[in-house]
């Protein structure tokens, strides 16, 4: 038997175009042997008909709030209970903004406001409806609260506007279901910290050091770790990443910043640094825009070293994290260079990773790393950086469970 057996969805669908994708996702969730159940929206069934829905569920389909036979079968509250997780997909702008303020004006939003299921939403909405500011407010907001947010997909739309505001493909979606589903929430009642991203040592009002680091990596682990059921709080630099659901996302520029939010989340069971800290802050950043000189020379910048945060945590005497674990970022000499960090900070696990310009590492999607502990060193194929996020926190979970 396998683990989504007994599993159950309860997919709501909402009005969008996309509503006819809806049949794929019954269809790929059944093939899956999970139970799924449908709440449709009355504008949902304006794309796609409750009769076609029933075929391949072979259930009834909810549509009413109000209904004395659906009440007496199976009532708003009963539905979500008696599922392990809720999908809305396609989600419209205007059931995310009922989902934000709490509205329950039907079914739909009295199914989502009744729920203490985790919430799926794959939005899909004309590209405008999707960067506006309320959308995307709404969607910060969901976010924090710890609803996923699926995609949407760049493309061509419906409308015959080209932008972001297409639902994922149904194989996506039900592909991280369908991993939700499967992970075991082995972390719960352990708090993890992770530091991500680059951070930003400023020259003047204007300018400042800083890296090509993007964050994904560490995004990916605070994801993954929270995922796994860990209270997981994210101390990062400047990125474009939208905040992992359901992590106290708290964002800095400098290390000496970086550091203080660090020991300010302290205790933790398991800290990963994976941010790419600036080597060196300018020693007396100038107060004022510096200016160019005539001579056409400029004047020398002093800079000094900044703060380990990894070495830090690693050395601490009172509230060390059980786990204390960091990446070495090498051009040559990977592995000997990375034992030997490990050594000098002191922490328990390193993942050494090439980023010479050639491997993309850097900003890339994907990454290749060796796992360097005292029992020595593993070499890892090139996964995506949420996949070694996957592989590492595994890998904590036994360690922990020892
Ligand atoms: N790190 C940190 N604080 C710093 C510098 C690095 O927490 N001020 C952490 C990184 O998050 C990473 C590890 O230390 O987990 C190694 O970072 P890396 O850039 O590879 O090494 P450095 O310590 O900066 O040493 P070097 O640049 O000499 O290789």
């Amino acid at each position: 038997m396998s683990i989504l057996d007994d599993k159950r969805i309860l997919l709501v669908v909402t009005g969008g175009i996309a509503a006819f994708k809806a049949l794929e996702l019954v269809r790929l969730i059944k093939a899956n042997g999970i139970h799924v159940r449908v709440v449709l929206t009355e504008s949902g069934s304006k794309f796609v008909t409750p009769l076609s829905i029933q075929a391949l569920t072979e259930d009834k389909v909810y549509t009413e709030l109000f209904s004395l036979t659906d009440e007496s079968e199976m009532g708003h509250i009963q539905l979500s209970r008696d599922a392990d997780l809720i999908l809305v997909a396609p989600a419209t702008a205007n059931i995310l903004a009922k989902m934000r303020a709490g509205i329950s004006d039907d079914l739909a939003s009295t199914v989502l406001l009744a729920t203490d299921k985790p919430v799926f939403v794959a939005p899909s909405m004309n590209v405008r409806m999707w960067e506006h500011a309320a959308t995307q407010d709404n969607i910060g907001v969901l976010i924090k609260r710890g609803v996923e947010v699926l995609g949407p997909d760049v493309g061509a739309m419906a409308c015959g506007e080209f932008g972001a505001g297409r639902m994922c493909e149904p194989a996506e979606i039900v592909q991280h279901v369908l991993s939700f589903l499967s992970l075991n929430k082995s972390l719960e009642g352990k708090t993890a910290l992770v530091t991500s991203g680059p951070t930003l040592e400023p020259i003047d009002p204007v300018r400042f050091i800083s890296n090509r680091s993007s964050g994904k990596q560490g995004y990916a682990m605070a994801s993954a770790l929270s995922k796994h059921g860990a209270k997981t709080t994210l101390v990062t630099g400047p990125t474009n990443l939208r905040d992992p659901s359901g992590v106290k996302v708290i964002k800095i520029e400098t290390a000496a910043d970086m550091l203080q939010a660090c020991l300010d989340s302290l205790p933790a069971d398991i800290a990963i640094c994976a941010a790419a800290v600036a080597d060196w802050r300018v020693v007396n950043n100038s107060e004022q825009k510096i200016k160019k000189r005539d001579s056409g020379s400029v004047s020398a910048l002093e800079l000094n070293e900044n703060p380990d945060i990894l070495k830090t945590l690693s050395q601490l005497h009172s509230n060390r994290p059980d786990l204390v674990v960091g990446f070495a970022a090498e051009t040559e000499n990977l592995i000997n260079n990375a034992v030997k960090k490990r050594k000098n900070k002191g922490c328990d696990w390193i993942l050494a990773n090439d980023v010479s310009e050639t491997t993309g590492t850097f900003g890339g999607e994907n990454n290749l790393v060796h796992l360097i502990t005292d029992k020595g060193s593993e070499e890892w194929p090139l996964m995506l950086k949420e996949d070694v996020a996957i592989r590492l926190v595994e890998k904590i979970v036994k360690e922990i469970e020892r």
